[in-house]
């Protein structure tokens, strides 16, 4: 830009983009507070219809910090696992994600955002907060989340099948998954962590029980006591029944997840591969020892960077009016 005329406010504009660009540049267009003029009660909507959702159906903390992960996976942290197919094949429709519950969830609390700021908070913005809401409230830890998230518009089953990393993915496959969105080892190790709350099918792990090598056999890598207490719960070909993936506090947000894994008793191999590699086994090791002294902080920290993953910003995509559909 040529400065010659206007020359003072000329230099303002370029010295306030040379301010604006970097924040653009880190932050992807997100920010703490987002909401804050347009709809400023906003994340206290989300808090209280939370709350009511809590107190009627408790086991929905683990599903729905889950959901968050599931979308920002795929295609980024834009909604498209929110959305809807008349022929069945969105994300939603993906085998990995027959097992998401609480999509009826997200449309309460968008019903009551829409009701105080129409057309004001994003779908993908309101699977960031639910997520946040939901460590505080079974125990963790809570932090600022990032907000200024827009939806997209596009969600496909196949990207879902192929994209989520499977339980069975041991370390390398985990590492390459985490890296390609740009998330680090340390990002890896903190946010399996989510797996202290909640519950798993028998089929998502029932392969270390019954048939590890295709010959019958039980993972070696897996305690056989807890093994033979899992076969109580989980027959062959089990679909349907639900397994603690923390045994003993389902519900709470703490570090027991961590103390299991070097006791052999991760449940899904993805969590016990956490022992096969330097950088995650160090950090299991620090917080059992430490009884969490960073844990509950990281994971915070952690889940901004995941709620950072492929983020549409400013004016592209849109503000669905309702969660599972295209405006
Ligand atoms: C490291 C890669 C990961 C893999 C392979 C993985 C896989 C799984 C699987 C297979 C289940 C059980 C689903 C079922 O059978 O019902 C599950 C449950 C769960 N996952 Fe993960 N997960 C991973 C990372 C994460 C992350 C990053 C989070 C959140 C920060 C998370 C949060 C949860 C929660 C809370 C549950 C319990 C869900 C419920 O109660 O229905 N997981 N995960």
């Amino acid at each position: 830009m040529a400065c010659s005329k206007l020359f003072l406010s000329c230099l303002l504009l370029q010295l306030t983009s040379l301010f604006l660009v970097p924040e653009v540049a880190h932050g992807l267009g997100l920010k703490v507070g987002f909401y804050e003029k347009a709809c400023p009660n906003a994340e206290a909507i989300v808090k209280e219809v939370m709350a009511q959702v809590l107190s009627e159906a408790p086991g929905l903390s683990g599903p729905l910090l889950r959901m968050h992960f599931h979308d920002c996976f795929i295609r980024g942290c834009e909604g498209s696992v929110l959305l809807n197919s008349p022929t069945n094949n969105a994300e939603k429709n993906a085998i990995p994600n027959h097992s998401l519950r609480g999509f009826q969830t997200i449309d309460r609390v968008k019903t009551a955002l829409e009701k105080a700021c129409p057309g004001i908070v994003s779908c993908a913005d309101i699977l960031a907060l639910v997520a946040r809401d939901m460590v505080v409230a079974t125990g963790g830890l809570s932090y600022d989340v990032e907000t200024g998230r827009r939806d997209g518009n596009v969600s496909i089953m196949t990207e879902a099948l192929t994209g989520l990393i499977p339980p069975t993915a041991n370390i390398t496959a985990l590492k390459a998954g985490w890296a390609q969105r740009g998330l680090s080892v340390k990002d890896l190790v903190v946010l399996s962590g989510g797996h202290t709350i909640g519950t798993s099918h028998c089929s998502s792990f029932n392969n270390r029980l019954y048939n590890f090598t295709g010959k019958g056999d039980s993972d070696p890598s897996l305690d056989s006591h807890y093994i033979a207490r899992l076969k109580l719960r989980c027959k062959p070909n089990d679909q349907t029944t639900l397994v603690e993936m923390d045994p003993g506090s389902v519900r709470t947000f703490d570090i027991k997840y961590f103390d299991l894994l070097p006791k052999r008793r991760g449940l899904l191999t993805s969590d016990s591969a956490l022992l096969d590699d330097s950088e995650t086994k160090a950090y299991l090791d620090l917080q059992i020892k430490t009884g969490g002294s960073t844990f509950f902080k990281d994971f915070g920290v952690s889940m901004l960077n995941m709620g950072r993953i492929g983020v549409i910003t400013g004016t592209a995509g849109e503000v669905r009016k309702v969660c599972s559909k295209v405006n």
